[in-house]
């Protein structure tokens, strides 16, 4: 296994969106699976996309750790990929959702989200899987979305006065 390098906001890759993914069952795309499972746990991150590590295509890592699982309806799930996603939101109701980036290091901001959407995609196993995603699910996958089409998560803000640096936020509080 191999740590992969994170490209940061600035790198054109984190811009242009991805390509579908061919043949998920390829050593190659297995191989990406795993090395970007590692660069995320490594990273200390809770979801990686394939364009955040270089590789222009519509996969992303993820899971839900039990300290995130927000109740019954989003419980913790292991690590997974999902592989051509594809999100639809769920009614209008949107919900402020803090989120961090590892293509954005040190720095977090509330974002608008869907609280709820549909995901429908194949797991890495190539096997089609779907469902309705609430909570902290829901907010990851709207994350790693975005990626696949080249959009980073303070193109989503609508209050920049809620974007700082972790260490700020840890020591006097989150701006409401
Ligand atoms: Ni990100």
């Amino acid at each position: 296994m191999t740590l992969l390098k994170i490209a940061r906001m600035g790198h054109p890759v984190l811009l242009r969106p991805a390509d579908p993914v061919a043949l998920p069952l390829s050593p190659d795309i297995q191989t990406l699976i795993d090395d970007m499972i590692e660069t995320m746990d490594d990273a200390g991150g809770v979801g990686l996309a394939a364009p955040q590590v270089h590789v222009s295509k519509r996969l992303f890592v993820y899971f839900v750790p039990p300290s995130r699982s927000t109740g019954p309806e989003d419980p913790p799930r292991p690590v997974d990929a999902l592989i051509n996603p594809v999100l639809t939101p769920v009614g209008d109701a949107m919900v402020d959702c803090t989120e961090g980036c590892l293509s954005i290091p040190g720095l977090r901001g509330v974002v608008p989200r869907f609280a709820q959407v549909r995901y429908a995609g194949l797991d890495r196993s190539g096997t089609p899987v779907e469902g309705l995603a609430t909570g902290f699910l829901a907010n990851v996958l709207q994350h790693e979305y975005d990626h696949l089409d080249g959009i980073l998560y303070p193109t989503r803000m609508t209050d920049h006065r809620r974007f700082g640096f972790n260490e700020e936020w840890l020591r006097h509080g989150e701006p409401s």
